[in-house]
């Protein structure tokens, strides 16, 4: 009989909320019972009042339970937690159908909640380096040139359009170029892109190493706010794993192109979030502003072109960086109905305006 595959999320925010005494408590219950589980510690999906959040794989589907206290556990499993009976008060039955789940459409967290985040594995069984597969195919300015069709906007607060910036950087001739991206992740109450390094670190490393093929950089570094050590950990160990199977190195899958990854510790300033200081702070200054121009995209780090971008920014390079693997239609990335791309309604909150006096904010 094969095994009842048990998920028990492993990010910062399920862990404080008492997930690896669940897991551990579910182990042992199971040890108790003579049941053969697999656990398997997936990403949060977000709904973090349900966290921890326990699913169990059956016939029909994942069967979810939450918020599950260590202490619930035995009476869980007395009810039938194992073979996915649903009737615990915690059972919640399937967690896509949740009205909080069920009118999102994920794309960069498409796979998060659904696969281990150090699983490669899990990760190229649900496209995972398809883009970085497609993106070999093309040269570099082809590259750019689909970043740019795609209309994709920088994530870290000024939408500045991502294809231009890597543009830039890939029209300047240096010797050594740098694709740096920021994970200060600083403006309180934000975790995006921590939960993107925890539960999904594979898909930061495809963006960043399409990133480096555009451009001609042969570097990364992922400046993350020091606040974040599980999320170190996490990536720390993706780039080894990544770097052992050939998607990081000297020959990405046998390409003959070069791209390497090293995470770095921020500084713990605000002002680090700030992409100059931020490269100030990378180089291992004090962290202070430095006067634009020049653009980093022209004199970044160590005085050569860098592309710097957010977290999101690069973690949603894999998903369209070719046509192929782009949300259908094409031109659904740069419309404001977008549901992923904003939450601006559709009609405008302004008194006496029926509708946006020209495209929504996020549209221009
Ligand atoms: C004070 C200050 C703090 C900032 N903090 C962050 C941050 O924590 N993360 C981030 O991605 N961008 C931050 N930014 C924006 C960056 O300077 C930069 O625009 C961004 O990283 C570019 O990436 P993007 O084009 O992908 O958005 C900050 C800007 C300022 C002025």
């Amino acid at each position: 009989m094969m095994a009842t595959t048990i998920y028990v999320p492993c990010d910062t925010t399920a862990r404080s909320l008492g997930a690896d005494a669940v897991a551990a408590r579910l182990t042992r219950a199971a040890e108790r019972l003579g049941v053969d589980i697999q656990l398997k510690r997936n990403g949060s999906r977000g709904l973090f009042w349900l966290e921890p959040l326990v699913e169990v794989e059956t016939a029909t589907g994942r069967v979810a339970y939450g918020p599950v206290a260590p202490t619930d556990v035995d009476a869980l499993v007395d009810a039938g937690l194992f073979e996915g009976r649903q009737e615990h008060d915690l059972a919640l039955g399937d967690i896509e159908a949740h009205p909080y789940l069920a009118r999102q459409q994920r794309l960069t967290f498409s796979r998060i909640g659904l696969t281990d985040p150090l699983s490669l594995e899990d990760y190229t069984a649900r496209q995972g380096f398809a883009g970085l597969k497609q993106a070999l195919a093309l040269t570099p300015q082809g590259i750019v040139d689909e970043v740019k069709t795609s209309g994709l906007r920088g994530r870290g607060g000024a939408a500045f359009p991502t294809g231009i910036k890597w543009q830039t950087v890939h029209d300047t001739p240096a010797a050594q170029k740098y694709i740096v991206c920021n994970a200060d992740e600083g403006d309180s109450g934000t975790f995006a892109d921590r939960l993107v390094m925890e539960c999904d670190p594979f898909m930061l490393i495809e963006g960043m190493t399409i990133a480096g093929l555009a451009v001609g950089a042969t570097q990364g570094y992922i400046y993350l706010r020091s606040e974040y050590p599980l999320a170190q950990a996490m990536l720390d160990e993706a780039i080894v794993r990544a770097e052992a199977a050939g998607y990081l190195g000297d020959n990405i899958l046998d390409s003959g192109h070069a791209f390497h990854l090293e995470v770095r510790l921020g500084a713990g300033a605000y002002i680090c979030g700030e992409e100059t200081s931020l490269l100030e702070s990378l180089e291992g200054k004090r962290g202070l502003v430095r006067a634009k121009p020049p653009l980093p995209a022209i004199e970044g780090l160590f005085g050569q072109p860098t592309v710097v971008n957010n977290v999101l920014s690069l973690a949603a390079v894999p998903l369209f960086s070719t046509r192929a693997a782009r949300p259908t239609p094409t031109t659904a990335w740069a419309s404001p109905a977008a549901p992923w791309r904003c939450s601006w309604p559709a009609t405008s909150p302004v008194a006496g305006w029926s509708s946006w006096p020209s495209a929504p904010p996020c549209a221009s």
